[in-house]
């Protein structure tokens, strides 16, 4: 099939994979609005997805997104570097013009892999994995905000959070026009616009989590009432 065979068709899947991936960043992130202020509704948020089914086949649906992703982006790497040798890109003079993100999506993507599973372990491990299992965990299973305030307690996660951001920032600010180009949207101007729309989106999406991170680390979170 045309989606799986041709190169073109697997770059259209990483795209289409890319940006429901951002999609699914965009609901996280105002979900993690909440949490600047107040603990308590935040915690409502939780509690609504915790273990219910439409969460579970939510956590299901991302994962095999996420997978998709991650196995097309080895197999066009590895497509790409047979098809260009040692040359990693065709005209050498422009090659100073590619950014460095551009040139290293893959690296910056293991980086994420790493810090996602650093973050499944901190959050969906003590909240939904906890629950479905039945595992007794430090906090109940539904209290995001509790479970927040322990893990930036912690200096070195919030570094590591931190760095794992910077390399989100990077890879989403290439990601996401490349997606744009790679569907379809050609031209000097609409490129250039999806590049700066791409940049200030994820740019504000990224500096939500890194701020919230700054916040519970440096003991500027809120209270846990929501009056
Ligand atoms: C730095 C601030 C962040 C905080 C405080 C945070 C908080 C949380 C919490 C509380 C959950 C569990 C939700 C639940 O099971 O009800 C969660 C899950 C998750 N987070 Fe984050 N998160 C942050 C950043 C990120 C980033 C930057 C990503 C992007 C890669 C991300 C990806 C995920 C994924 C994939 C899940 C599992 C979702 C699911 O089970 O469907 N998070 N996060």
């Amino acid at each position: 099939m045309w989606l799986f065979n041709s190169p073109i068709g697997r770059k259209v899947v990483m795209s289409l994979t890319g940006i429901s991936l951002i999609l699914f960043l965009t609901f996280h992130c105002c979900m993690n609005v909440v949490a600047f202020f107040s603990g308590e509704c935040y915690n409502v948020i939780c509690e609504f997805l915790g273990s219910n089914w439409y969460a579970v086949a939510g956590t299901l649906a991302l994962a095999a997104l996420a997978v998709i992703h991650i196995v097309y982006a080895f197999i066009l790497t590895a497509q790409n570097r047979r098809a260009r040798g040692n040359e990693r890109y065709e005209v050498t003079a422009s090659y100073k013009t590619v950014s460095w993100a551009s040139q290293n999506m893959l690296v910056l993507g293991l980086i994420i892999l790493i810090g996602l599973v650093l973050h499944l372990y901190n959050f969906w491990g003590n909240m939904m994995f906890a629950e479905l299992a039945n595992i007794q965990v430090a906090h109940d299973p539904a209290d995001g905000f509790a479970w927040i305030l322990e893990t930036f307690s912690n200096p070195v996660y919030s570094v590591l959070y931190l760095v794992w951001i910077v390399a989100l920032w990077y890879h989403l600010s290439h990601g996401f026009w490349s997606a744009f180009q790679t569907l379809g949207i050609n031209g000097k101007i609409w490129l250039k616009r999806w590049q700066i729309i791409g940049c200030v989106y994820v740019t504000i999406l990224m500096a939500v989590f890194a701020i919230l991170v700054l916040a519970f680390w440096l003991g500027f979170a809120p209270s846990m009432c929501c009056a």
